[in-house]
Formats: C-alpha cells, structure tokens, sequence
C-alpha cells in the first residue's frame, strides 16, 4: 500500500486522470473528503505547499508537486519521474514600459518564492533586498513596493492584466512525483513498479 500526497487542485486531477488511465480503475475523492482509498493506494488531499511536508515526514510514501514548490522548499526527498503536467515559469516580471537592469543599485524584488529568488541574485553577486509576499505580487511594482517580481507565470495573463511582462525566466516547472528516502527503500518495488507505468503514460501523453 502506497499514500500519495496531491496537491488540491487542477495537478491533483490531471495525476488522478494519469492513474485511471494507468490501472483503468475509478479513483473520485467524495465530495470534500481528504483522503481516497482503493485497493493498492491512499491518497491524500492537501495543500500545494503542504505535499513536500507530508512525504518529508513519511505521513505519505510520495507525492506530487510543483518543482518550483521543492525549490523553495529543499526538503531532501527522491525526485523519481517529471509527470509532465502544471508546467509553469518562474519568471522576473517588471513593467511593460521598463527594461530589465540588473545593475541598478538597491534592488527590490517582492516575490513569495524568496528562496528561489535570493538564489539566483546570490549566485550573479547581484545585491537585492527580498521582500516577502504571500499573494497579488503583481501589485507590487504598480504602487512602488518593489522594482521587480519573481512570480510563477502560467499563461501570462496576471502580468498582462497589470501591465507588467516577464522579462528573464529563473526556472522551468512541471509536476514532479517524488518520494520519501525511507519509502523509497523499504517500499522500492511498489514504487518502481508505479515508476515504470507512470513514465509509460506519461511518455504516450507528450
Ligand atoms: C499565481 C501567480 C500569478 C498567477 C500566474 O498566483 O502568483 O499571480 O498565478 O498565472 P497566469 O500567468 O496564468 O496569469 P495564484 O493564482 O496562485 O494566486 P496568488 O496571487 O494568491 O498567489
């Protein structure tokens, strides 16, 4: 029996889709309920954030997430298969009118992914000050909080809708199956097993 963290939302859908597809089998989470149980798996409902947490502990042998999530996060688990599916960047965004200039003196980027972001200004030596934010990041260059924003683009639309534009990308994104170190060991088949038509579906999916 594997418990499998996934993220609420369109990437939880599309992982549960993969896995009908794989073990042709209905799995519906009921109406509001947190955890799904069939024969071989468990899955649990949670939060994006929250899934690095769960497998981190072992409360889940894996689960899927955004590469941009274990990033931010570093939490040591097994990167086993890239799913293919909630692709997004993580991007610098400024406003449309302006060029990008890393070089201007007292920088200030507002992002919610400061890890992320304090990586890549640290490994080009450029001085920036982070200012954390938990949402609407794209406000903050329009009313002066921050030169800049590193924020995960999608289809671009919230940047367009503020007039801002993504101008250097830090990262590419997509949903990653990952595992506990110890599951990966003491549960290795049954992970490797699911590895195997996973990888398959996803390979005839692109
Ligand atoms: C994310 C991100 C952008 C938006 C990008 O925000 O922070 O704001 O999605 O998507 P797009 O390129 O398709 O427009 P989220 O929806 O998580 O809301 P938040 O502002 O509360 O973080």
């Amino acid at each position: 029996m594997l418990t499998i963290a996934l993220p609420k939302g369109r990437i939880a859908s599309e992982t549960i889709e993969i896995f009908k597809e794989v073990f042709k089998k209905d799995f519906d989470f009921a109406d509001r309920k947190l955890i799904l149980q069939s024969e071989d798996f468990r899955f649990l409902l949670v939060r994006n954030q929250d899934v690095p947490t769960y497998v981190y502990h072992q409360a889940a042998d894996i689960g899927v997430v955004g590469l941009d999530v274990l990033e931010e996060q570093g939490l040591d688990l097994v990167r086993v298969l890239d799913l293919k599916i909630g692709r997004c960047r993580v991007c610098i965004g400024i406003k449309e009118s302006e060029e990008l200039d890393l070089n201007k003196p007292s920088l200030k980027v507002a992002t919610k992914s400061v890890n992320i972001a304090r990586n890549f200004f640290a490994q080009r030596a450029i001085p920036v000050e982070i200012i954390k934010l938990y949402g609407s990041i794209e406000l903050a260059p329009l009313v002066g909080l921050a030169d800049m924003i590193v924020d995960i683009v999608e289809t671009g639309e919230t940047m367009k809708q503020n007039g801002l534009k993504p101008a250097l990308t830090i990262l590419e994104s997509s949903a990653y199956l990952v595992a506990n170190k110890n599951s990966f060991y003491s549960k290795k088949d049954e992970i490797l097993s699911l590895y195997e038509s996973l990888s398959t579906a996803v390979e005839s999916r692109n």
